[in-house]
């Protein structure tokens, strides 16, 4: 195939196993990508879609953003690559300051990794390693959360709580995880923000420090609000009790931010909505803006200091890193993410969006198959009613919706829209007019 083929149409579907996908029905069916511009995809059929969950919550931007590509295609013109072992380039230093300058508190410094489940897999390395420096080796534990999503390799899959990515790994996973329940009670029916009950639901950790010793755990990590199994909102308090009882046992508190993180809140970091500042905060997605992977770990400067002052200088003093952590072509996407997010003023575009969002994807509530609805910022979660078997009714949904021309991510029976930041008001119409219209239609389907 000719390289201006490429994201058209391929000979064979057979050789590439494709990732969370059901490879046979996709197959048999195929949805292919071709273009991407602004807050539009086109796929093979030539049909346009409105992409209503940023891409995997990582375009808010755009896509097709020339600033970014140009940054990009200048800095591999420049600098390609810089192997990043004893030796930098000028790039990663002047992001790590402008993400600083974003980050709560003084969780001042920056670690680069290649994607969400690398800056997960870090930030618990990193974890233990503060501890260890600090003359605690006894705290091995790490506290997760059910229904939690972190990523995909050992220690994310370890601290993450979604049973079906689980529950065939059981024997790889990490020792010493324990966890909290999920935060998502009957009660909480078409909530659009923060639900007023649950909060009691920190208590778990308590529990846990109880039955297994506090002393042991060396950090609890959650995602603010869970975003990959269906946008599940902290109840009012519950992060606040979070971080009494870490502060009450040493214990680290972790954000995973990977999707809240850079506005999708509200606010720059969901830590900032909230009002609950952690000691270490994972980001990727939204970083580059999708287009070139990264991930980042931001921890507070006393957890660095301790590190380092563990080692005589000329030490390596943390034993961890990637063949890509920070290197050039990321760092150039990432810096002009930077720039487009001061430029376009996008935090306050975001705030202004929210709303209005909020409201309309609420105004899908009418419809019979919908179970409950839930969101926050610029996200929501429809949950389809059980259709035979769980998942049934989430894929049937996304599949009428992909042909209605809306494209987005579905977890199980779970429908998570998540529109880009640049959208205006009519986009968001736009969305939710077809998501009602796949609705409608595999609600018509299901009668035939
Ligand atoms: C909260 C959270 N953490 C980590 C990850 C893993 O990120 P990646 O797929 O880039 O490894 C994701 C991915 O969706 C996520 O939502």
């Amino acid at each position: 195939m000719s390289s201006e083929k490429r994201t058209s149409v391929p000979n064979s579907l057979n050789e590439h196993w494709m990732p969370f996908t059901s490879n046979k029905d996709f197959k048999a069916n195929p949805r292919l990508i071709t273009e991407a511009k602004g807050v539009y995809l086109k796929n093979h059929h030539g049909k346009t879609q409105i992409d209503g969950s940023s891409g995997l919550f990582c375009n808010p931007l755009g896509h097709g953003r020339r600033e970014i590509t140009e940054a990009v295609t200048k800095q591999l013109e420049t600098l390609d690559y810089a192997q990043p072992f004893q030796q930098g380039f000028g790039g990663s230093f002047e992001l790590a300051t402008r993400i600083s300058k974003h980050t709560p508190g003084d969780l001042n410094k920056i670690f680069y990794t290649i994607c969400g489940s690398t800056a997960v897999e870090t930030a618990i390395k990193i974890a233990i390693a503060y501890h260890r420096a600090k003359g605690d080796s006894k705290r091995f534990r790490f506290v997760g959360r059910e229904r939690a999503y972190h990523g995909m390799n050992i220690g994310a899959t370890s601290v993450g709580g979604m049973i079906n990515n689980v529950k065939t790994f059981a024997s790889v996973l990490m020792p010493g995880v324990l966890h909290m329940r999920h935060t998502h009670l009957p009660e909480h029916k078409f909530v659009s923000g923060q639900p007023e009950t649950g909060a009691e639901i920190a208590n778990d950790l308590e529990r846990i420090c109880e039955n297994f010793g506090g002393e042991n755990i060396a950090a609890c990590i959650v995602e603010p609000v869970a975003g990959s199994t269906g946008c599940l909102v902290p109840p009012k308090g519950y992060l606040e009790k979070l971080r009494e009882i870490c502060d009450k046992h040493g214990i680290l508190l972790i954000f995973d931010e990977v999707i809240c993180g850079w506005g999708r809140m509200g606010s720059v970091f969901a830590s900032q909505e909230f009002g609950v500042v952690p000691d270490m905060m994972t980001m990727a997605k939204a970083t580059t803006n999708g287009v070139v992977p990264m991930g980042v770990v931001a921890c507070k400067d006393e957890m660095y200091d301790a590190v380092m002052d563990a080692s005589p200088m000329g030490a390596v003093e943390l034993f961890h890193g990637y063949t890509y952590s920070g290197i050039p072509v990321s760092v150039a996407a990432a810096l002009a993410v930077q720039d487009i997010f001061e430029k376009e003023d996008i935090f306050n575009r975001v705030k202004e969006l929210v709303p209005y969002f909020q409201k309309s994807i609420f105004s899908l509530k009418d419809l019979e198959p919908v179970a409950n609805i839930r969101g926050q910022g610029l996200m929501a979660g429809i949950d389809m009613k059980l259709n035979t078997k769980p998942g049934k009714a989430g894929f049937e949904t996304f599949k009428s919706c992909y042909e209605a021309g809306v494209n987005f991510k579905a977890t199980g029976d779970c429908l998570i829209i998540a529109p880009q930041f640049i959208c205006e008001k009519k986009h968001i119409d736009e969305i939710v007019d077809k998501v009602r219209t796949g609705i409608q239609n595999y609600q018509k389907n299901q009668k035939n």
